[in-house]
This record gives C-alpha cells, structure tokens and sequence, in this order.
C-alpha cells in the first residue's frame, strides 16, 4: 500500500456529500482523480494571494494532500465547481467558533468573469440555509480584492467590519474585510426573486 491509498474508513464522505446543481454548474464532492486539473487551475498567484490557504507554486502533491484532507471533519463542506463535467474550481464552507460557517471559493483564472463564482456560491447558500438550517454564514475578502467582495455583495452578504488574515502564499498577513449573511435576509431574497419570477 502507498501513502496516497486511502482506506474506506478514512475515505472523504463523499457519500454524505449532496450534488449541488445550479443552471451552468454542478458542485459535487472532490475526488482524488481531480488533483491534476486542481493543480493546473490553482497553481496561479492571483489564486493563492487571495486565499488563505493555497501555496504558491502549487504542485500535484498539494492537490493530492489537498484531496485527502477536505471534508473529514464535521461542519466542512468543500465541492469542486464543474462545468459540462471539467473542474474549474473549487468552494465550500467550514464551522467557525461563532457558529455561522466560513465560505470560500476561487476558480481557473480562465473561468473569471462569467458570473460562475456568484452561481456556485449561490447553491452553497441555499445548501446551507435551506437544506442545513444555519443561522448565518460569514465569509472574508482582501480588501485587494474587489471581485470576491462583489460576489458576496450579490449574494446578500453585508460588511461587518475588518480583520487580519494569514495568507500562506505571501507568508504574512493581510487586511480583509468581513461579511455577514443573516438566514431572515437569505430568505427575504428568495422570496423577493420568487415573486419577480412571478410578476414577468
Ligand atoms: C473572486 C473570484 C472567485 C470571482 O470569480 P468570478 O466567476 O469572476 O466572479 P463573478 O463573475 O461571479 O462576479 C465577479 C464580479 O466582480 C466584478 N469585478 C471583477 N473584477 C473587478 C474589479 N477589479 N473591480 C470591481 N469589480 C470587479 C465583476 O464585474 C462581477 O460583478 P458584476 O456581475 O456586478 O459585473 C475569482 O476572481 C477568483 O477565483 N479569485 C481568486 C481567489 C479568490 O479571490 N477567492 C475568494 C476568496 S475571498
């Protein structure tokens, strides 16, 4: 046996992990078969300076690493993005003391600009309030970073204020801002769509 064998007892449960379908996307459950096209996709700067935990180079044996370790432990929750089938990201959420989980998310530089992202971190929102109760869920972006902000902005999150966050890639720590999604807010949104749906 070699060390990137993994056992069914330690496998990722990947079986409790829903799909998560949106018009252009599926979200599901990582796989060890994806690292090679997760190494491709998030071996960019742009990527890791603007997350927390991403390297830089980053390397098939991250991705391996990376593959093993997500969704082992309660409260995390990461998908792949996919797109007609091809990886092109990845998102998630994980608990956080406070009790509103953390989201995350970051996609292949080639995919920016298609309004993906906010369509990912759409269905992990109503994953997570709809299908899992939670009662918020916070989330953080460098203050470099206005792209991600406006992802959260577009869905529904508010700024709460500032903090500091250690950023692997650049071995230092850098100012974000914070925002917030209360699940009264989330709901008022869908309901407010659901009736535009319904007047056109
Ligand atoms: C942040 C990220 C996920 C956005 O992905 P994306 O699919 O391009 O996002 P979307 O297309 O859904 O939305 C991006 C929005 O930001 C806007 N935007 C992009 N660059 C911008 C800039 N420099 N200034 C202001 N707005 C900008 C876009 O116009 C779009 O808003 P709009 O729909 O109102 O026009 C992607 O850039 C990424 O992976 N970055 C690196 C990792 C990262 O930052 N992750 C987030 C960690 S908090």
């Amino acid at each position: 046996m070699t060390g990137l064998e993994i056992t069914t007892a330690e496998r990722p449960r990947e079986g409790s992990m829903p799909v998560l379908e949106t018009e252009r996307l599926v979200l599901r459950a990582p796989r060890l078969g994806d690292a090679k096209t997760i190494a491709t996709l998030a071996n960019d700067r742009r990527i890791a300076e603007n997350t927390a935990r991403i390297p830089h180079p980053y390397k098939l044996a991250d991705a391996k690493t990376w593959l093993e370790s997500v969704n082992r432990a309660d409260g995390e929750q990461t998908y792949v993005i996919t797109l007609s089938g091809d990886v092109i990201g990845a998102c998630g959420f994980e608990a956080r003391d406070d009790g509103a989980p953390e989201i995350g998310y970051w996609l292949g530089v080639a995919h920016w600009g298609k309004g993906y992202a906010t369509e990912a971190a759409r269905a992990l929102i109503d994953h997570a309030f709809g299908d899992l109760d939670f009662t918020a869920l916070q989330a953080g972006a460098r203050v470099t970073n206005p792209a991600s902000r406006r992802v959260l902005e577009k869905c529904g999150f508010q700024w709460t204020g500032v903090g500091l966050y250690r950023i692997r890639a650049i071995s230092s720590s850098a100012p974000i801002d914070r925002f917030r999604l209360e699940r009264g807010i989330w709901a008022s949104i869908k309901s407010w769509g659901a009736m535009r749906r319904a007047l056109v």
